[in-house]
């Protein structure tokens, strides 16, 4: 993709009130928070979140946490099981990550949720992440706003060494005060399960659930939502690289030559567009699919955001267990 330029902005009322602007409008926005810099993009927006996972060259769809303002915002998104609310009042604003249900009417991309029906939220503490996050009134997707594989970003320059010339903006907030990603609990089963350790101590995490957390499953953090028991297969068989459907298939096309299929991921072959397709598409597939048909996936090049794609779609393909 061509080079776009990237804007460092002040942190004072104009600084804050483009950045929330600029996440309005489909833009990549890094920002700091008390842990680390995200990189935010509107959490309901397909385009702009898969242009997160192009922007970090991001060879899979890990699931991103959803930045919210307060608690009331998060219970929009979330089920709150009792202990996550208990975690939720004593340790919010701060840096901790609720792995919780996802609410049906929660409008998230299913991009953020790498199309799990659980998901990732978190209050940041931060005084500008605050600003911003009530400025733009809505929910912000952001994983660390690095290349993927690279170190965490602890200062808008630390930013633009990795991103200059992939994001529209970064809200420049001076170093991050805790300068390590946020704890990740999982909340959706009995005990709370550690999945990543983080800014927040265990210690204390543990003395408020009065209790010890499960460990991880994978012995460390959950990164890939191939990790997860239950990330989203669709119920139909699917045959990759295929060029043509069979009588049994259903057609979900990429590129040009698949005017035919029952659903393109995007018929000018952009990866982007794909990308933001791509959850929404499998689903309707697979709802199309009657009993015994299969789906037929057009090849997606192995590049850029193809590389995702066909890392989730390898993973929607494997055999079930
Ligand atoms: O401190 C932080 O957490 C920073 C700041 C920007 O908030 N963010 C951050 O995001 O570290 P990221 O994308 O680098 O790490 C997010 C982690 C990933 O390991 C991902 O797999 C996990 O959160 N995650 C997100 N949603 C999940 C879900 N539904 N289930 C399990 N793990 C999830
Ligand atoms: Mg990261």
């Amino acid at each position: 993709m061509k080079p776009i330029k990237t804007n460092t902005l002040i942190s004072d009322f104009d600084g804050i009130a483009r950045a929330a602007i600029l996440l309005s409008s489909h833009a990549l926005v890094a920002f700091p928070t008390e842990t680390v810099y995200g990189l935010g993009a509107d959490a309901r927006d397909d385009t702009a979140v898969a242009r997160v996972f192009q922007a970090k060259g991001r060879p899979q769809f890990n699931p991103l946490i959803v930045h919210v303002a307060d608690l009331a915002a998060a219970e929009r998104i979330a089920i709150f099981p009792d202990q996550a609310m208990r975690l939720a009042q004593t340790f919010w604003p701060g840096p901790l990550t609720l792995v919780l249900p996802l609410r049906d009417d929660a409008g998230i991309s299913p991009l953020v949720t790498a199309g799990m029906n659980t998901v990732a939220v978190r209050v940041p503490e931060h005084p500008l992440a605050q600003e911003l996050l009530r400025k733009f009134d809505g929910p912000v997707a952001a994983p660390s706003a690095n290349p993927s594989g690279k170190i965490s970003p602890t200062t808008a320059a630390h930013v633009l060494d990795g991103l200059s010339g992939q994001i529209e903006a970064v809200l420049d907030g001076g170093p991050c005060p805790v300068g390590i990603e946020s704890t990740i609990i999982g909340v959706t089963e009995h005990p709370a399960r550690l999945l990543r350790p983080g800014g927040l101590p265990v210690e204390a995490i543990e003395a408020c659930l009065g209790y010890p957390l499960a460990l991880p499953d994978t012995g460390g953090a959950i990164t890939a939502p191939g990790q997860l028991k239950s990330h989203y297969a669709p119920d139909a068989k699917l045959r990759l690289n295929a060029d043509h459907p069979r009588g049994d298939e259903v057609w979900l096309g990429f590129g040009p030559d698949a005017k035919e299929a029952a659903l393109n991921l995007s018929v000018t072959g952009d990866l982007v567009e794909a990308a933001a397709n791509l959850f929404h598409h499998l689903r309707a597939v697979d709802a199309l699919a009657t009993a015994g048909q299969g789906i037929a996936v057009s090849p997606v090049p192995d590049h850029g955001l193809g590389r995702a794609i066909n890392d989730r779609l390898s993973r929607a393909a494997a055999p079930r267990p």
